[in-house]
């Protein structure tokens, strides 16, 4: 069962289970092709979290719950194996040990496959109605008839529906708030200019491209007033890993008064992460950096360093933005009287 779409500018569903395996649409081949990816195994599944065939801190967590109902499905006697891969996939977004986390307090519980698949339809269903929740209050604290430029892939595509920075977004269009939307290209994997414009086209909400190294002149330019970006982690003093190049964009748009939001559901915050400095940043292949296409593009022999995420200071952040409620110029002491002082 998955839950459909409801509200205009939201049609997209790239995480749908399918009661014996996981299909998922691969963003691999987004925009060119769309091509589903049918996972029966958890170790498929881990895979494609991986290989980035399914990428968005909330989905690689929904997806990987299904891993787990797929493990209790075919192979009960091996769960924590599976756990464990599934686990593996990726460092950085904690959403994924987060659902984890989850389904196995509910393998100690006692649950059997149908009580995993239930568990794991509710952590999609939460993330979606998280999602809306958030698209409300953060388009809430626009002004009327603003611009916004985002970075990466925060919408349906990397969540179980709607988005969560791409979810304010929808919200601000649908309530009138929003006049411009930009969104950067997010090398080298292009998040943004492959699936952000798919996505926002798809959904018929016009948007701007612009090359990453363009943002500081854009914001120059008076046509942006808030960077509206999502989160992969946000630490217990409020410092946001996200996507590489989200820090530069937030010391631009404080050198040019420009707002800055963070937009991400309560699964997204670790309170056992002191600061920033804690946070595992992933390190993807140099290859990424290195060809386009397939195409090798620089010098052989060239060496490439490719962080995937970067940490943005909570001190550069105006407002982050979760379905619990909106902590303002975030520190521990706000972020505490949140979300408490663990999770
Ligand atoms: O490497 P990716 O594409 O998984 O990185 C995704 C991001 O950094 C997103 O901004 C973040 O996960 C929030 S998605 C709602």
């Amino acid at each position: 069962m998955t839950t459909q779409p409801a509200y205009s500018h939201d049609s997209i569903r790239a995480v749908i289970w399918q009661g014996d395996h996981l299909r998922l649409l691969d963003q691999r081949r987004l925009p060119a092709d769309e091509i589903w990816l049918d996972c029966h195994s958890a170790d498929e599944v881990a895979a494609a979290i991986r290989d980035l065939v399914v990428r968005g801190a909330p989905a690689i967590g929904i997806a990987a719950a299904w891993g787990v109902v797929i493990a209790a499905q075919r192979d009960p006697g091996h769960l924590d194996a599976a756990l464990a891969t599934l686990r593996a996939a990726r460092p950085t977004a904690v959403n994924l040990m987060w659902a984890l986390d989850r389904m196995k307090a509910a393998i100690v519980r006692g649950a059997d496959a149908a009580a995993l698949a239930r568990e794991a339809q509710a952590i999609q269903d939460e993330d979606l109605a998280a999602n809306r929740h958030m698209g409300e209050l953060g388009a809430a604290l626009l002004g009327r008839g603003v611009g916004v430029l985002t970075h990466c892939n925060t919408g349906s595509l990397a969540t179980a529906g709607f988005g969560t920075a791409l979810g304010v977004i929808r919200a601000g269009v649908s309530a009138g708030r929003i006049a411009r939307v930009f969104a950067g290209e997010t090398r080298p994997w292009l998040q943004g200019a492959r699936l952000t414009i798919w996505e926002l086209l798809r959904d018929r909400i016009p948007a701007t491209l612009v090359a990453d190294s363009a943002a500081a002149h854009l914001m120059k330019s008076g046509d942006v007033q808030w960077v509206i970006v999502g989160a992969d982690r946000i630490a217990a003093n409020g410092d946001v890993a996200n996507k590489i190049g989200t820090y530069q964009l937030a010391i631009g748009a404080r050198h040019h008064g420009v707002r800055f939001m963070v937009v991400a559901p309560s699964s997204t915050v670790d309170m056992s992460t002191a600061s920033g400095a804690d946070i595992e940043i992933e390190l993807r292949s140099p290859d990424e950096l290195l060809a386009y296409a397939g195409q090798r593009t620089v010098a052989a022999g060239a060496q490439a360093w490719n962080p995937v995420f970067d940490v943005t200071p909570a001190s550069l952040i105006d407002a982050i933005v979760t379905e619990r409620g909106v902590v303002e110029r975030p520190d521990a002491g706000r972020m505490a009287a949140l979300f408490g002082t663990a999770r």
